[in-house]
């Protein structure tokens, strides 16, 4: 008998019935969009490189409670960038000089320096292998041999994340179970590892079948998918499964503030930048007057995490305020092809979409 669009490797090892994966969203955490994403026999995921170990836990509990289906919980491999030991209060200072306008204009305080506190990566990691999670997603990097022999060991499935066909080499050399090809029109960080996010901006029509060509391990692709044309075409591409991040930002279970939300679904978002300012990383936002100001050639950027810190000075009282135009708009090309009301209609639809392109 043949085999149905969605009974790929990808829904096969993770156990799903559809390959359809929503794509970490760290910094909006919303336990009720991963379980939903589940619940409805894809793949849900829970950003939660910035969690402390023991805030980790209660989270996987909470999304336990609300599924018992798969899901996968994400980490970053890589959590300061150089220099953010040694950046001082002068160059928040210089940093801070060219927000504290708009800090001043939505009624905000101005934020003071204090030295970065790291969070490790390892410890991040054993709170999932403790909590027996399903699937174990990362990105910028390659976790270290011993955790991801603890992983084997266990049972957990691995996705790693890769923005060009060497990086994807990288992670099937490593033992990965999973390779997401991001094309550089998504949402969210850059996560490049072995060059520069700047020296590795391929596209997913792109990148995605120069990596399944490259590698034998399954391919999920990402970056600029946001409907049912965006999925078939990934899966004539050779993908066995997609990942969508921006579309689920605009979903009701969404973890993302109603201003972000708004300006997703409003037909604004015609317009994305790559910016290094919203955290000292490279991420991809709707433009605006926020964007403007960071993308401006003057203006310092403090390394990751310092200046993620200094951003949540702007975003706490800009959101508040309702201001969209001073607020992180983080979201993918796509983002103005984003229809999502309640998850279950939006993959309802999704599938219901890509089985009539298919049949044609
Ligand atoms: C706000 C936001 C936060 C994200 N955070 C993460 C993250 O923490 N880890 C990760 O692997 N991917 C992260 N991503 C990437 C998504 O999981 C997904 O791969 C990407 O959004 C796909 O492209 P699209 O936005 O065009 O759908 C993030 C994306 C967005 C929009």
């Amino acid at each position: 008998m043949s085999k149905t669009w969605n009974q790929t490797r990808v829904a096969e090892k993770l156990g799903i019935v559809y390959p359809l994966i929503q794509g970490p969203l760290g910094g909006f955490p919303s336990q009720r969009l991963t379980a939903a994403v589940s619940n409805f026999g894809g793949l849900g995921s829970f950003g939660a490189h910035g969690l402390e170990p023991s805030v980790i836990d209660e989270r996987i509990a909470e999304i336990r409670s609300l599924t018992s289906k798969p899901f996968a919980m994400n980490l970053w491999g890589s959590m300061e960038d150089q220099g953010a030991h040694t950046s001082d209060d002068a160059a928040f200072q210089r940093a801070l000089s060219h927000l504290s306008p708009h800090i001043k204009k939505v009624g905000g305080t101005t934020p003071s320096y204090s030295p970065y506190k790291a969070i490790r990566f390892e410890d991040q990691a054993r709170a999932l292998f403790d909590a027996d999670v399903p699937v174990f997603s990362f990105i910028y990097g390659i976790p270290p041999k011993e955790i991801l022999d603890e992983a084997r060991r266990k049972g957990v499935i691995t996705i790693g994340t890769a923005t060009t066909p060497d990086e994807a080499s990288a992670l099937e050399q490593a033992g990965i179970d999973l390779v997401v090809a991001s094309g550089f029109e998504a949402g969210g960080h850059r996560g490049s590892f072995l060059r520069s996010s700047e020296d590795s901006l391929t596209g997913t029509i792109s990148l995605v079948p120069q990596t399944v060509d490259q590698i034998s391990i399954p391919v999920i692709a990402a970056g600029g998918i946001a409907d049912g044309r965006g999925i078939a075409a990934a899966f004539a591409l050779g993908a066995e499964g997609v990942q969508m991040g921006t579309v689920f930002l605009g979903c009701e279970e969404s973890g993302a503030h109603p201003v972000h939300r708004e300006a997703i679904l409003s037909g604004k978002a015609k317009h994305t930048s790559l910016t290094r300012g919203f955290t000292g990383r490279l991420a991809r936002g709707i433009h605006n007057e926020l964007l403007e100001t960071l993308n401006r050639p003057n203006v310092e950027i403090l390394p990751y995490p310092l200046q993620r810190g200094l951003m949540r000075s702007l975003a706490l009282p800009a959101q508040e305020a309702g201001d969209a135009e001073l607020l992180a708009l983080w979201a993918g090309q796509s983002a103005n092809l984003t229809q999502c009301t309640s998850v279950e209609k939006l993959l309802t639809e999704l599938v219901e979409s890509v089985e009539d392109k298919i049949d044609r």
